[in-house]
């Protein structure tokens, strides 16, 4: 019997719930953020990803060990808190370990993990717009103390698709929907709060 054809990307309900259900969850993030326009000096750059590693580092633990068994996706994809300490080392911010703390967001069932891991993996869409500002206002080299923002390394257009068809790949329930959308808003909120100070 032939394959049954898959469901294309765009006409997903979880990706389209995690789209809608989060506009305006993105629209506040970008504004408390206020990239690029906050940086105005290296300090400027310091001081954000000191904040965005405050946020990514607990959310990326949380979802390396959340449950996904439920999707054929690697529990690591496009994971990027070692890339922002790289940038704060070359802007000579010392860097604590890696703190062993948990985000307090319940991201442990396959689908809540796809909703935080969809704020992670989305954000880079937006980097790459952000990082050629960033280095001409600062006068940086491409990738210099911006290779989080970049994404410098890793292919994040790849991961974006790779995690798109991998959602589109399966059903969903309506249980699922909410608590993914619950999740990637609570995930959106908590890089406003702790990232945005
Ligand atoms: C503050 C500066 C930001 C700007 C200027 C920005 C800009 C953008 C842009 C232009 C896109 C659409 C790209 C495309 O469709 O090809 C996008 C998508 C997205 N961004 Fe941002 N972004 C910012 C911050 C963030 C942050 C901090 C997060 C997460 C914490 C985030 C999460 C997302 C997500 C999840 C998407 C995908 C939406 C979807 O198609 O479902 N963004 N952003």
């Amino acid at each position: 019997m032939p394959d049954q054809p898959r469901r294309p990307a765009e006409v997903s309900p979880m990706l389209a719930a995690l789209r809608d259900g989060t506009r305006d969850h993105h629209t506040a993030v970008e504004r408390r953020l206020d990239l690029p326009d906050r940086i105005r000096t290296r300090g400027d750059l310091a001081a954000v990803l000191v904040g965005l590693l405050a946020a990514w580092a607990p959310v990326e633990r949380d979802l390396a060990g959340a449950d996904w068994s439920g999707l054929p996706l690697a529990p690591r994809i496009g994971e990027a808190a070692a890339l922002l300490r790289t940038d704060l080392t070359a802007l000579g911010v010392a860097v604590d370990r890696p703190a062993d703390a948990s985000s307090g967001l319940d991201l442990t069932t396959t689908a809540r993990a796809v909703g935080g891991r969809y704020v992670l993996l989305g954000s880079a869409l937006g980097g790459r717009v952000i990082a050629p500002e960033v280095e001409r206002r600062l006068g940086l080299r491409a990738g210099e103390a911006t290779g989080f923002f970049r994404r410098a390394g890793g292919e994040p257009g790849r991961d974006w698709r790779t995690f798109r068809v991998a959602v589109a790949g399966r059903e969903w329930s309506a249980e699922e929907l909410t608590d993914g959308v619950e999740a990637a808003r609570s995930t959106f909120d908590l890089v406003g709060r702790v990232a945005a100070g």
